[in-house]
This record gives structure tokens, C-alpha cells and sequence, in this order.
């Protein structure tokens, strides 16, 4: 790289536009938006879509609601040419939606592109010519004086030939190609050249469309440019004023919301931001960032997990796993403190409560996706996603202090296998380490009277089958009492928990006990079984297995 890019590379000119009002807008509707995955993303592809996975792209955007889409370029290639023809042919094309064209401004394809059109209800001829000045330099070597001309009588041609198809209801487009790269004053020339031609009128409007052919500036500067022209152009309430914003700086989105709020009407974009270089607008992102303002953005993505499989399909590229709303992992945490917070936002909201939610700035819902990957643990996790999935998906609710005491055992094997833990891999790992065994179930008789009770039986302790008795205020005290008598070791009770399992773990019951060991070790034990009693006795087996055994007498 250079050690001075200015050498090479130019800044932007800023727009003088001291009293511009866009800073200060907000916006409270959705725009026309306009698909152009059919062409613009189309045209982009290594292998260009046939003609099934067009028909496939087509009505997956017709479902999810678009009212505009550009469906090709039917003078550039046949397949493009016959997709027009089949679609209006098998009468495809539902009544409240009007398909879109593209054309060069060249007189044999403005013919084609209308000869493709024959016999469509509705449709949107959109015409195009280069306007910026290294085009008009370097690749045309053409004057503005014929630029504007170009452009003119390529309008005046759009509207004879349409004049020939009368029972079509058509509406003009026309893009200043690289509007990004091109003079205000002189885009504003051409786009009032073309509307004085084709004349339209407030009933009956044109399109005038704003594409950042390439992405040149910080998206301000685009907004600037934009209030500009909206203030600008002539017959501005007879256009539908739309941008088209490309992202070769990863600003596209912003480019798009800024210039709806200097006065754009309308978007084009792609589905997840496929098209030329690294890509056209995403669609997607800026209708969920509206969705997430409590913006109805009139597209539906409810079940994105889908679309993005057609959409994969179709353009034979994958979304990346952390594409805005819909990649696989956006929905995730895997830090500790962030599935804290996630945890407690999720107990603590009720049903119709605003969404407020720490690191979700949707709900995953919303889109037809599961909180099931709302929290995953690696090395960098926490308590908090652990003690989550072991809930979410064993129904075990751990007390707090055993929270802490388990995730020091995942982080263990996080550092052994330096890997992810599933769900699965998390109860794995839990039942090894408090050894929740169901083969060895105790097995035992209560009895007694007025607050004395009394145990006696079968119970495995260290792999040994003991015999013990004992009494005690309850069946844990006796328990307690009966074992610390056998095993010698001083055994005290810190704390108890207990609840029903309600999902995945098997069991009914699970018990929670809190051990002082040899006045010493403070350890959890656990214990589940369909019998509460049970449970308890297992989980006392459990702490004191897990206690360290120094000490420890031998059994009796
Ligand atoms: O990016 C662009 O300039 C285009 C035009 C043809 C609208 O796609
Ligand atoms: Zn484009």
C-alpha cells in the first residue's frame, strides 16, 4: 500500500448544501421497493440462474410481498428474453404486481425490450445511460450536450413505441447511470430532459432512479446528494424519486435509510444484499432494521430460514453465518455476560411487553427462528448459558452457587477439547460429574412417628453396596446421619433444592444439596429419581463422592 494514497486515490467533494433537512427526519413508512435479484443480482452471478430458478426467485418475491420487480434484461441474452415471455405467456404474474425491464438506451434493444413486453398487463420499462464524467470521458467520448440528447431521444423513443402496445399501463424509469459519480448539476440536466419528454404528472408519475453505481462516499454525503436533487429536479410531485445503492463500502444499508430520509420514495435492492461486486442494497436489512423501529416494512420475512434457502439456491452462493437478521449464528451469544443478561431479560418479560431484550435486537420469533441458538457456550461462556440450556433443555434448574461450581467443570473440558458444547455434551458432562446414575437407585424403608424418622436399606456409596440406619428429624437428616456414622466423615447439609423436571432429563424430580464435608470441602451433590426422597438421598451420595477423599475412612 501507499505511504501516501492521495497520491493515487481523491476524497469525495462535499455537497454544498448548508440547510439540509435530512439529519433531522425519521422514517415512519416503508417505500415502493423494488426486487431486482432477477436482473441486477442475476448479473452477478458466476452461473446466471435458469430459468426454473428464476420462476423459483420470482415467487418467492412475490410471496414475500414486493409490488416491483425487475425480472430481467430481455435484450441481453434469450433466457432473459423467454423468462419474460413465459411469465407473461402462463399469465404468472399476480394483478397487484407490475414487472420491471431494463434497456440501454439503444435504439434495436428498446425495440426488443418492448417486443418482450407484448401483451403485459402492466410494467415498468426502465432505461439507462451512463452520465458520469470518466464514462463520458474515457468510455464514450461523448460531450454532456450529447449525453443529454442520448438520453432524450432514447425517452422519446420509450414513449412511440409504447404508444404501440395501448393496452399495457406502462410506467418510465429512467437511471443516470453512476448518478454517484456524476454531477449534481448535470444529472439534474439529464433527468429534466427525459421527464420533459415523457411528461408526467402527478396521477401518473415517472420513475427517476438514484443508482451509487459504485459507493464513493460516506453515506452523508450520498444523502446530501440526494436532498439535492429532490429539491432540485423539475417535477419532483410527478416522480417517484428512487436510489438503487450498490456496497462497495459496506455502507449500502445506510446509504439506502439516509436517503429515504433525504426524500427518496422508493429502494432497489436484493435479497441479502446479492449483486454486482459486493453486492446490491440489502433488501432484508433495511425492511427488519424498519420492522425493529416499529416500522412495518410491508415485506414479510417470518420465515426467513426458508428464503434463504431459496435464495441459496438460486444464486448457488451461501449467506455468510453472520449476514444481519438471517445468518446462522446472529442470534447466538456465546459470551458469559451476555448470556447473563439474555437470561434474566428473558425471565423477567411477560407476554405483550415491548421487546427489550440485551444483545437481540429482534426477536428471533419473528422470523421463524428458535431461541434454541440464542445461547451457545465455548470458552469464552459463562454460568449463565450453561445453567440456560441445561434449563432449556433438561428442565434442570441449578441454584446459583451450583452454577458456579458446574461451569468449572465445563471450563475444564473447554480447555482440554478447546470445542464448542452442545446442549447434549453440557447434560453429558453434568451427569458424569455428579454422577447422576440410574442403575443404582437406593433402595430403603422409612419409618417412624411424631418428628422421628427412621431409614433403613440398600444404598451404593462408592461403588460399594452398604447396608445403613439411621434416624433423624426427616429422611435427610436420618440419611445424613446414617452415612456420616458409616463413612466416618462429617456430613452437613449447607442447602436443599428441589423441583419437578418438566422437560428432556427423565426424571421427575430433582434435588439440590449444598455439603459441608469434613467441615472442610464445600460441594454440590445431585440427585434426580422419580421419588423426591430419592432423589435427595442421591444427591447427598453425590456430594460426597464428589467431596476430595483424603480423609475419608473406609466404609465400614
Ligand atoms: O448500478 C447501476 O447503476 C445499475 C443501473 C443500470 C440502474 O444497475
Ligand atoms: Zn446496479
Amino acid at each position: 500500500m501507499l505511504q501516501n494514497p492521495a497520491s493515487k486515490y481523491r476524497a469525495f467533494p462535499p455537497v454544498r448544501l448548508a440547510d439540509r433537512t435530512w439529519p433531522d427526519a425519521v422514517i415512519t413508512h416503508a417505500p415502493v421497493w423494488c426486487s431486482v435479484d432477477l436482473r441486477d443480482g442475476n448479473q452477478a452471478l458466476i452461473e446466471p440462474m435458469d430459468i426454473p430458478r428464476k420462476m423459483r426467485m420470482f415467487e418467492t418475491l412475490v410471496d414475500i410481498g414486493f409490488k416491483e420487480i425487475e425480472v430481467g434484461f430481455p435484450s441481453a441474452s434469450q433466457v432473459e428474453f423467454d423468462f419474460m415471455r413465459k411469465l407473461i405467456e402462463e399469465n404468472r404474474i399476480p394483478d397487484d404486481v407490475t414487472v420491471q425491464v431494463l434497456t440501454q438506451a439503444r435504439e434495436p434493444l428498446i425495440r426488443r425490450t418492448f417486443e418482450a413486453l407484448a401483451g403485459v398487463p402492466r410494467a415498468i420499462v426502465h432505461l439507462y445511460n451512463a452520465t458520469a464524467p470518466v464514462m463520458r470521458r474515457v468510455v464514450l467520448g461523448m460531450s454532456e450536450d450529447e449525453i443529454v440528447e442520448l438520453a432524450r431521444s432514447n425517452a422519446q423513443l420509450f414513449k412511440d413505441i409504447a404508444a404501440d402496445y395501448p393496452d399495457t399501463d406502462w410506467t418510465f424509469q429512467y437511471s443516470p447511470e453512476m448518478y454517484s459519480d456524476t454531477e449534481l448539476a448535470f444529472s439534474k440536466r439529464v433527468i429534466d430532459a427525459v421527464t420533459a419528454v415523457w411528461q408526467p404528472t402527478p396521477e401518473k408519475k415517472c420513475i427517476i432512479n438514484l443508482p451509487t453505481t459504485v459507493e464513493h462516499s460516506t453515506p452523508n454525503l450520498f444523502a446530501d446528494m440526494v436532498e439535492w436533487t429532490h429539491r432540485h429536479v423539475e417535477r419532483r410531485d410527478s416522480i417517484v424519486l428512487s436510489v438503487h445503492p450498490h456496497n462497495d463500502r459496506g455502507t449500502g444499508t445506510a446509504t439506502a435509510e439516509l436517503a429515504l430520509m433525504a426524500g427518496a420514495d422508493r429502494l432497489e435492492g436484493c435479497l441479502f444484499g446479492n449483486g454486482e461486486r459486493t453486492g446490491n442494497l440489502d433488501v432484508v436489512n433495511v425492511a427488519l432494521n424498519m420492522y425493529t423501529q416499529g416500522v412495518n416494512p410491508g415485506l414479510d420475512f417470518s420465515r426467513i430460514d426458508e428464503i434463504r434457502a431459496t435464495v441459496e439456491h438460486c444464486n448457488q452462493l451461501p449467506v455468510h453465518p453472520r449476514h444481519p437478521y438471517v445468518g446462522e449464528l446472529v442470534y447466538t451469544s456465546f459470551s458469559g455476560s451476555h448470556q447473563d443478561a439474555i437470561k434474566k431479560a428473558f425471565a423477567a418479560r411477560q407476554e405483550g411487553d415491548v421487546w427489550d431484550m440485551p444483545y437481540l435486537p429482534i426477536d428471533p420469533k419473528d422470523l421463524g427462528r428458535s431461541y434454541e441458538a440464542v445461547i451457545r457456550v465455548n470458552s469464552q461462556s459463562g454460568k449463565g448459558g450453561i445453567a440456560y440450556l441445561l434449563e432449556s433443555e433438561y428442565g434442570l434448574q441449578l441454584p446459583r452457587r451450583l452454577q458456579i461450581e458446574f461451569s468449572q467443570a465445563v471450563q475444564r473440558e473447554m480447555d482440554a477439547s478447546g470445542k464448542e458444547l452442545t446442549a447434549q455434551d453440557l447434560w453429558k458432562l453434568f451427569q458424569a460429574e455428579y454422577r447422576l446414575d440410574a442403575t443404582r437407585r437406593p433402595q430403603y424403608r422409612l419409618s417412624g412417628e411424631s418428628g422421628t424418622v427412621a431409614i433403613s436399606g440398600e444404598f451404593q456409596v462408592h461403588g460399594e453396596t452398604r447396608s445403613l440406619n439411621g434416624e433423624g428429624t426427616g429422611p435427610i437428616d436420618a440419611f445424613v446421619g446414617a452415612l456420616s456414622e458409616a463413612t466416618g466423615r462429617s456430613i452437613r447439609v449447607l442447602n436443599y433444592a428441589e423441583h419437578a423436571v418438566s422437560a428432556g432429563a427423565n426424571a421427575q424430580a430433582a434435588a439440590y444439596v449444598e455439603l459441608r464435608i469434613d467441615d472442610e470441602h464445600v460441594v454440590y451433590g445431585v440427585g434426580m429419581d422419580a421419588n423426591i426422597v430419592s432423589a435427595s438421598i442421591s444427591a447427598i451420595v453425590s456430594g460426597l463422592e464428589r467431596a476430595p477423599r483424603a480423609k475419608e475412612a473406609s466404609i465400614a
